[in-house]
C-alpha cells in the first residue's frame, strides 16, 4: 500500500528509481503501533524535510489498525510515506527490516523504530555526519559520550545490553571494531553498501546482521538517549536471548572453515557427558567396554543435538530427524571404528612414530566426520 503525501508542491525524492544524491529514506518496522506513529510522523516532519529530501517507509506486522492511522497522518506530511504490510510476516523486527532496505530507493537509509524510543531530530544529523566523513554506515550510538540508555527500563536490561554487546564485539573484532554500539536499532546507511539479499536476520539485532554480512567499508558514530517509548509496551520477544546466541553461531560460522572449528569445539564439548555416562555406567557394575560404547552415544547424542540447533540450523528440512540422527550416529561410530586402522596404516607404512601417528589419524577422521555430516547428513 503506498500513500501520496497531499503535498504535490514537494519533490519526491526518488525519481524513477534512481537515488537522489543526499536523499533518505526511512524504514520503521511496526507491530501494533497505532499510538505512536502519529506523533513519529510529526516529529519527522519537523525536522527532516526542511533539512534533506525524504520518504518514509513502514513495513507493518500488525494485528491493530496501524496502517489506518498511518494513512491517515500521511495526508499532513510533505513527503512520500508508504506501508508495506505483510500478511505473513516472516522473521519479526529483523526481517521487516529487511523488507524495507529492499525497498528503499534513496541514496540513504535511516532505520528507526515507530515508539520514539529514537528521536527524529537525529536523522538529518546522522546523514550528515555520513557524508561529513565519508562513512557508508553511520551508527547512532548509546554507549559515547552524550549517549544513554535511559529509556532501557530495569538494571538488568542494561546490563544484558552490555554483556551482549562484549560479546558479540569479541566474536567480531573487526567487523563491528568501530561501533561501540552493534545492537543499537537506529543507524544510517548509504544504499550502495546494503546486499539485502546477502542478510538472514535471526535475532533482532539487525545492525550486527548488517555490520557483519555486508561490511561497510567506513564507519562513523553519533551519540543519542535512548528515550523511554513514547506509548503503549514493547513487542513480547519471547526466546530472543537465545535467538541472538543461534544469531551469533550462525553468524561465526558462514565460512566452512569455520563451520569446521566450530563442530571441533562441539565435539570437545561432547567428552562431558561422554565421561559422566562412563562414570555411571561403570559405578551400576557394568564391564568397562560394554560401558565405553554406550557412554560414546551419550557423547554422540549431545553432539547431534548441539550442532542440530546451533550449526546445521537451516538445513535440516532435508531429512526426518530420525534419518539424521542415524545417519549422524553412524558416521561418529565409524570414526571408532576408522581409527585404528589408520594409526596401522601410517605406523606401518608411512614409517611415522605412534603420537603423531595417532594425532593425524585424529585429524583425518575429524574431517572426515565434519565433511561426511556436511554432505551425508544435512545435503
Ligand atoms: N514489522 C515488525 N514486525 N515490527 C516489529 C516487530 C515485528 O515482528 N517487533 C517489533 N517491531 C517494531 C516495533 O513496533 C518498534 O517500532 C520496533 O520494532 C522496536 O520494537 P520494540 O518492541 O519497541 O523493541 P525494544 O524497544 O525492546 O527494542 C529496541 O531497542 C533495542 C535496543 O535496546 C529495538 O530498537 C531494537 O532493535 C534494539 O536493539
Ligand atoms: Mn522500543
Amino acid at each position: 500500500m503506498t500513500i501520496q503525501p497531499t503535498g504535490a508542491e514537494h519533490p519526491a525524492p526518488v525519481t524513477d528509481g534512481v537515488p537522489e544524491p543526499g536523499a533518505v529514506t526511512v524504514v520503521v518496522p511496526t507491530f501494533n503501533e497505532s499510538a505512536n506513529v502519529r506523533e513519529l510522523l510529526r516529529r519527522i516532519t519537523a525536522s527532516v524535510p526542511g533539512r534533506l529530501p525524504c520518504e518514509v517507509v513502514f513495513v507493518d506486522d500488525s494485528t491493530d489498525d496501524t496502517p489506518a492511522v498511518i494513512a491517515d497522518a500521511a495526508r499532513d506530511c510533505p513527503f512520500p510515506v508508504s506501508v508495506i504490510h505483510r500478511d505473513a510476516p516472516d522473521g519479526g523486527l529483523g526481517g521487516a527490516v529487511v523488507e524495507g532496505l529492499k525497498a528503499a530507493a534513496s541514496e540513504w537509509i535511516v532505520v528507526m523504530d515507530a515508539d520514539l524510543q529514537h528521536p527524529p531530530a537525529l536523522v538529518p544529523d546522522l546523514v550528515a555526519t555520513g557524508e561529513k566523513e565519508d562513512a557508508d554506515l553511520v551508527v547512532a550510538g548509546r554507549c559515547l559520550p552524550g549517549g544513554s540508555r535511559a529509556g532501557l527500563a530495569g538494571g538488568h536490561r542494561v546490563a544484558v545490553s552490555r554483556g551482549a554487546t562484549r560479546l558479540a564485539k569479541g566474536l567480531f573484532p573487526r567487523a563491528l571494531g568501530g561501533i561501540s554500539d552493534p545492537m543499537s536499532g537506529f543507524f544510517a546507511v548509504r544504499r550502495g553498501a546494503v546486499t539485502a539479499e546477502a542478510l538472514r536476520p535471526l535475532s533482532h539485532k539487525i545492525l550486527l546482521e548488517l555490520a557483519v554480512r555486508c561490511r561497510p567499508a567506513r564507519v562513523a558514530e553519533v551519540p543519542f538517549v535512548f528515550e523511554e517509548r513514547h506509548a503503549g509496551e514493547a513487542t513480547p520477544n519471547a526466546g530472543e536471548g537465545l535467538r541472538f546466541l543461534r544469531h551469533l553461531v550462525e553468524l561465526r560460522t558462514a565460512s566452512p572453515f569455520a563451520r569446521m572449528v566450530a563442530f571441533g569445539l562441539i565435539g570437545l564439548t561432547g567428552f562431558v557427558p561422554n565421561l559422566a555416562a562412563l562414570y555411571l555406567l561403570t559405578g551400576a557394575g557394568l564391564h568397562y567396554l560394554p560401558a565405553e560404547i554406550l557412554a560414546n552415544q551419550s557423547g554422540v547424542a549431545w553432539n547431534f543435538l548441539l550442532i542440530e540447533v546451533l550449526l546445521f540450523r537451516d538445513r535440516r528440512h532435508h531429512r526426518h530427524f530420525a534419518d539424521r540422527a542415524g545417519r549422524f550416529a553412524l558416521l561418529a561410530n565409524a570414526d571408532l571404528v576408522l581409527r585404528i586402522p589408520l594409526i596401522a596404516l601410517f605406523v606401518g607404512e608411512l614409517h611415522m612414530a605412534v603420537l603423531p601417528a595417532t594425532a593425524l589419524a585424529l585429524l583425518t577422521t575429524f574431517v572426515l566426520r565434519f565433511a561426511g555430516t556436511e554432505a551425508l547428513v544435512y545435503l
